[in-house]
């Protein structure tokens, strides 16, 4: 199982200041050091925290998968089509939330999706879909052509304690949907080390992309140190066929 880093809380503490630190592309180094295997960060319409100059940067200095989250607003879709990440996460945005408060509706974006995935295909990049773990946003992801979905872990994340089963049931059964229609398979959000190991003994998924809690705990542990115990969580063997 992949770890995918998301920096973006450390642009948060940045833009606190509206400063030069803590620096996301400086973190990214420090993540793919301690065994991350890819970067992610979600550039917003409102730039509240990742900036461009970050995404232009990460592109050069990441070694590993730099994944760009992004929603389907033409002015970002410009920006990722120019900077070409080898992946692509589309969102929905909603300038008041938060955090991506849900998944993705493919249906009711259809016709965006159909004109924005062949143009980012064409550049090379790979396109994932950030969707709840429902059967027709699955069959709908397949529809447009997306290469992955990401499966939405907030409601198993956020789930009370017995209705973590039920959460994670949805998940297993998307993922397989998704995997038996040709779909590679990431997740994702409100991932901690309290929650991840269901998570990744969930069949078929490659990435997982983990920001705040990573981010969180390194106030406490330390940056390597928080990636490389996430790490260690997700190495451990799997068992769900
Ligand atoms: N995946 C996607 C598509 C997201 O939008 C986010 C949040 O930016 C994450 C994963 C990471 O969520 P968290 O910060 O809760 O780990």
């Amino acid at each position: 199982m992949k770890l995918h880093v998301n920096v973006d809380h450390v642009a948060t503490v940045r833009q606190a200041r509206r400063g030069r630190e803590p620096d996301p592309v400086a973190a990214a180094v420090e993540c793919e050091l301690s065994g991350a295997d890819g970067i992610t960060c979600h550039l917003r319409e409102d730039r509240r925290h990742v900036q461009e100059r970050d995404v232009r940067l990460l592109r050069e200095v990441v070694q590993g998968v730099f994944n760009l989250e992004l929603a389907l607003a033409p002015e970002v879709l410009a920006f990722a089509l120019d900077v070409r990440p080898e992946e692509v996460c589309i969102v929905p945005e909603r300038r008041e939330e938060v955090t991506t408060e849900g998944g993705l509706d493919v249906l009711a974006s259809r016709p965006r999706l159909l004109e924005a995935i062949p143009r980012l295909r064409e550049k090379g990049i790979l396109v994932s879909l950030f969707v709840e773990p429902d059967p027709r946003q699955v069959e709908a992801a397949s529809a447009v052509r997306a290469d992955f979905v990401e499966l939405h872990t907030g409601a198993y994340a956020n789930a009370p304690r017995l209705g973590t089963e039920r959460e994670l049931k949805r998940l297993r059964e998307a993922a397989r949907q998704a995997h038996g229609l040709g779909l590679r398979v990431n997740a994702g959000h409100g991932l901690n080390v309290r929650n991840v190991a269901a998570v990744a003994d969930l069949p078929h998924v490659e990435e997982l992309n983990i920001g705040h809690a990573i981010v969180s705990r390194a106030l406490f542990v330390g940056l390597r140190e928080a990636v490389r115990e996430m790490k260690a969580l997700l190495a451990q063997p799997q068992g769900t066929p």
